[in-house]
Formats: C-alpha cells, sequence, structure tokens
C-alpha cells in the first residue's frame, strides 16, 4: 500500500535547502543528504527520513507504505528534532499505537527534516532486524 491517506490533513513541512547528515545509531558512517539529489518520493511524505532512508539503501519497515495508517516506521531522533516538521495530531494518535513511545518517537513516514541540523536516529530494538544496511 502507498499514495496518500484521505483521512488525515498532511502535516505542513519544509523540505531542506542545504544539505545534512543522518547519524544511524550502530552504523559507522553518516549518511548525507543533499538537497535537490533525493527522489522525494513514496513511500512517505516528500523528504521524509523514511523516504530518505529508503532512498539511501536503509530499509525500514513501513506497513501501511507511509500514509500514517500504523505505527512501524516508529523511529527515536536523538538530535536533530527541533529541524523537524512538528508531529501533528494524526501522527500522535499513530504514535499512540507504538510499543515504547518515548519524547523522542517520530514515525519516519512523516518526519521531515529541514536540514538545519543533523539527525541522531535510532531504530527501536523491536524494528532493528527489519533495518537493512544496503550496498
Ligand atoms: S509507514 Fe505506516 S505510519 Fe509510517
Amino acid at each position: 500500500m502507498s499514495g496518500k491517506n484521505p483521512f488525515i490533513k498532511p502535516p505542513k513541512t519544509k523540505l531542506p535547502t542545504k544539505g545534512y547528515s543522518i547519524f544511524l545509531e550502530g552504523m559507522d558512517a553518516p549518511i548525507r543528504v543533499e538537497p535537490g539529489e533525493l527522489p522525494y518520493n513514496e513511500p512517505g511524505l516528500p523528504g521524509s527520513l523514511l523516504s530518505t532512508l529508503l532512498a539511501k539503501g536503509i530499509e525500514i519497515d513501513h506497513a501501511c507504505g507511509g500514509v500514517c495508517a500504523c505505527s512501524t516506521c516508529h523511529i527515536l531522533v536523538k538530535k536533530g528534532l527541533d529541524s523537524t516538521n512538528e508531529a501533528n495530531d494524526d501522527e500522535e494518535d499513530m504514535l499512540d499505537e507504538a510499543p515504547a513511545l518515548t519524547p523522542m518517537s517520530r514515525l519516519a513516514c512523516q518526519c521531515v527534516p529541514d536540514g538545519t541540523s543533523d539527525i541522531h536516529l535510532k531504530i527501536p530494538e523491536w524494528n532493528r532486524n527489519m533495518v537493512k544496511e544496503g550496498h
């Protein structure tokens, strides 16, 4: 499943205008993200951490196809949360279904960094077997 969820209002997001890095816990090297180089495609909102990481070869579970209708893309944004869009009520409602919710919890498909700071991410352990490093 992918596409748009007709039952939610899309959050306001701002795409990055400068490059930033994603530091994924457990990976040696950061993932560099440059504006303009990403496909900004589904699944997930354009520029979302889900679509960005998938484009970079990092697999993250996304059962609903990135339309804010599950909580399988639950991630923890340990640093850089201020440079992402604020979670709206629809995202918060879905996050309520996620196990071990923390103040750092976001849905990767709804979380869009604006590039003003680097992002430090942790994939929750219950999802970790779903994360595979690409090439
Ligand atoms: S993939 Fe379902 S909410 Fe993000």
